[in-house]
Parts: C-alpha cells; structure tokens; sequence
C-alpha cells in the first residue's frame, strides 16, 4: 500500500549477523530512492547487533519484533516490497521450511502469498553454507521468487580485508 505521501513503503527485515551493525546504510539508501521504510528485526538481532535507537530515529518508527497485541491496530501498512539482510543462515533455512516463530519469519513466509518483490542478502559463513540444507532452503526460496544477492560470508579475503556487504544491491534487485 502507498503511504499517504505517495511513497511506497519497503519492509527491512534484518537477522542477527554481525554486519547487522551498517543497516543504516541500507535503510538510508532506500529513504534516497523515495521508499517509507519500517524495520522488522528478529528477537535475536534486537539484542545489540544494531543500534535500535538510531534506526527508530532514522526511520521514524518504531522496530517491530513481536506480535502486536490482539486488538492493537497494525503498525506498518502492507509492504510493496520486501528485503531481508542481512539473512542469517538460521533464518534462511525457517523461512524454506515455513515455519512461523518470529515475527521476521512469519513475514517473509506472508510476502510470498502477498506476491510482492523480495530480496534476500544472506550473511552467511562458508563452513555453515556448506550444509546441505542450506543449500535445498535457496533452490526452495528461488522456486518462491525471492531474488537473492551474491553470497557473503563475512570472512577476511586473502588480504585481510573483508569485502564490501552490498547493501544498495538489495534495493537494484528490487528493480
Ligand atoms: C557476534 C555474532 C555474529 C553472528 N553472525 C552471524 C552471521 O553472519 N550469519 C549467521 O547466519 N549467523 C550469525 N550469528 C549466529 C546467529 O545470531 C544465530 O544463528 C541466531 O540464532 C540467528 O537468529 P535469527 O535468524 O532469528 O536472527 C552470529 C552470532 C553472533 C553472536
């Protein structure tokens, strides 16, 4: 649904991975490109991966991580578009299977029925990627329509370096 601005509004639904700490990059890059954005975080990421405060300031509204109350009016208006990232591992693999426990996941399991755009930016290690149920959870979510960016370990290169999390990619696979 539009927002009464005339901004189409964009769910950020964001896991418990380190690099959870730059979401703001992503949320401000989305405000550039004229989206309303509100932040769904799972339980686990609210808990210091990133600073809540100053994405409630920067997106002037309050993070969603449970359930509202029966009765309680919706917080956020139906999203146009749908992107998760950073995508943990955990997440990833319950969202495949459809399973519901968090707020976070039972969103993205709803976008799929919704049939709005979604985009998944997983941070995920090499030595968990490696399981094969990760694997069966991607060819799954793709089968679904989920866009997915290139896959990001969050491990040093050769150089010591860690590459860049692309977090704009999210917002051009959007389209
Ligand atoms: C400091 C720290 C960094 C983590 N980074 C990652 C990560 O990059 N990717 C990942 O899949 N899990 C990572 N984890 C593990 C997840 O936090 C854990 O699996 C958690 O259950 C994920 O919950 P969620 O998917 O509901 O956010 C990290 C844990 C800690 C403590």
């Amino acid at each position: 649904m539009t927002e009464p601005d005339g901004k189409p509004f964009l769910y950020v639904v964001v896991c418990a991975a380190g690099i959870a700490a730059d979401v703001s990059r992503l949320i401000a890059a989305a405000q550039a490109r004229d989206w309303e954005v509100g932040v769904i975080a799972t339980p686990v990421a609210m808990n210091g991966f990133f600073d809540t405060a100053a994405v409630e300031a920067q997106t002037g509204r309050r993070i969603r991580s449970a359930w509202r109350s029966p009765g309680d009016p919706r917080p956020f208006p139906p999203p146009d578009a749908v992107v998760v990232a950073p995508a943990t591992f955990n997440t990833v693999n319950k969202w495949a299977a459809g399973l519901a426990d968090t707020l976070a996941v039972a969103t993205l399991c709803e976008t799929y029925g919704l049939g709005v755009p979604i985009v998944a930016l997983p941070c995920v290690s090499d030595v968990l990627a490696a399981h094969p149920a990760y694997n069966d959870s991607l060819i799954r979510l793709r089968a679904m329509g989920v866009r997915f960016g290139e896959p990001y370990s969050g491990e040093p290169g050769e150089d010591g370096t860690r590459p860049e999390f692309e977090w704009e990619r999210a917002l051009d696979l959007l389209g």
